[in-house]
């Protein structure tokens, strides 16, 4: 308990005292196995010379404004483990509300998914491991975010097949009106909003998988869209995450190009976050 104070006490320089204290807790955990509860209760707890020197270089990356994900090297999506690292962005809360449509919409129902944009595989993975009648594919344009995706897969033992696929180009790997679903979570951060950004989420996320131009902000949304009509069965669905600020025009794009049925839904903070586009 007296290590993890000192822990905190290296860390409130750049986290607030309560994230300090929970941080530290899970530096702390990962690197002796043992529980909170067995941490917080023993007072005399010995750290090897091992694991000091780990917890020292942890606490610089932190200190340096890493997140934290990437110092243990991995992050929990769906209920599931998933490695991440500087090739791939973490996987966000508000992406498991998508998964989780899907999830509800496709339940006990044979089909056929791509996720296209798939990064650490975490919404192809975590579709697999929650609608065991499905079939994945799952594309990337970043040979080093597929490597660790396949990874993730081997990891969480599903079957997913992974491809290198570049969503803006007019190639595509499905064939015509053999998907049920298309899932995306492609980039769509504005480069002008990167002024507002934590330097967390600025020095160590691959900037490929963030940013899109002030001038085409719907770029991806519009090319994912055309494959999901070509790819598509009848009454077959697209899924996307989108900028919170762009529910409107995405929504307006979608039926504009000829898709039947298109909902908005908003996220746990009320935020315009996901859509659904039904071709018919
Ligand atoms: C916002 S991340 C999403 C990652 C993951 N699906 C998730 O939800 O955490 C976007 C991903 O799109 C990939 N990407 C960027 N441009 C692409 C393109 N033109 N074609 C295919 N993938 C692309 C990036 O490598 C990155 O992995």
């Amino acid at each position: 308990m007296n290590r993890i104070k000192n822990i905190i006490g290296d860390l409130s320089s750049v986290l607030p005292a309560n994230e300090a204290r929970a941080v530290a807790i899970t530096l702390c955990e990962h690197v002796t196995g043992l529980s909170r509860v067995q941490l917080l209760s023993d007072n005399s707890l010995i750290f090897t010379t091992e694991q000091e020197q780990i917890i020292a270089q942890q606490v610089a990356r932190l200190n340096n404004h890493e997140p934290l994900q990437y110092v243990l090297g991995e992050t929990e999506f769906f209920g599931l483990t998933m490695k991440v690292d500087s090739r791939v962005l973490i996987p966000r809360p508000e992406t498991e509300e998508l998964v989780e449509w899907i999830v509800n919409d496709w339940k006990d129902i044979p089909c056929r998914i791509a996720d296209v944009c798939t990064g650490s595989g975490c919404i192809a993975i975590a579709l697999a491991k929650n609608l065991p009648d499905a079939t994945l594919s799952a594309y990337d344009i970043s040979e080093d975010a597929l490597t660790l995706a396949r990874g993730n897969s081997r990891l969480n033992k599903t079957n997913v097949r992974f491809f290198c696929a570049d969503a803006l180009s007019d190639k595509w790997i499905d064939p015509l009106d053999t998907l049920d679903v298309l899932v995306s979570n492609p980039p769509y951060v504005l480069e002008s909003e990167k002024l507002s950004m934590q330097p967390n989420v600025l020095d160590y996320e691959p900037s490929i998988a963030l940013f899109v131009p002030d001038t085409d902000p719907l770029l991806f949304y519009e090319a994912i869209g055309k494959k999901a009509l070509a790819s598509l069965k009848h009454e077959g669905a697209l899924y996307v995450e989108i900028n919170r600020e762009k529910g409107k025009e995405t929504v307006a794009l979608f039926r504009q190009m000829g898709f039947g049925f298109v909902e908005l839904r908003t996220d746990l903070f009320g935020n315009a976050r996901m859509i659904k586009a039904v071709k018919n």
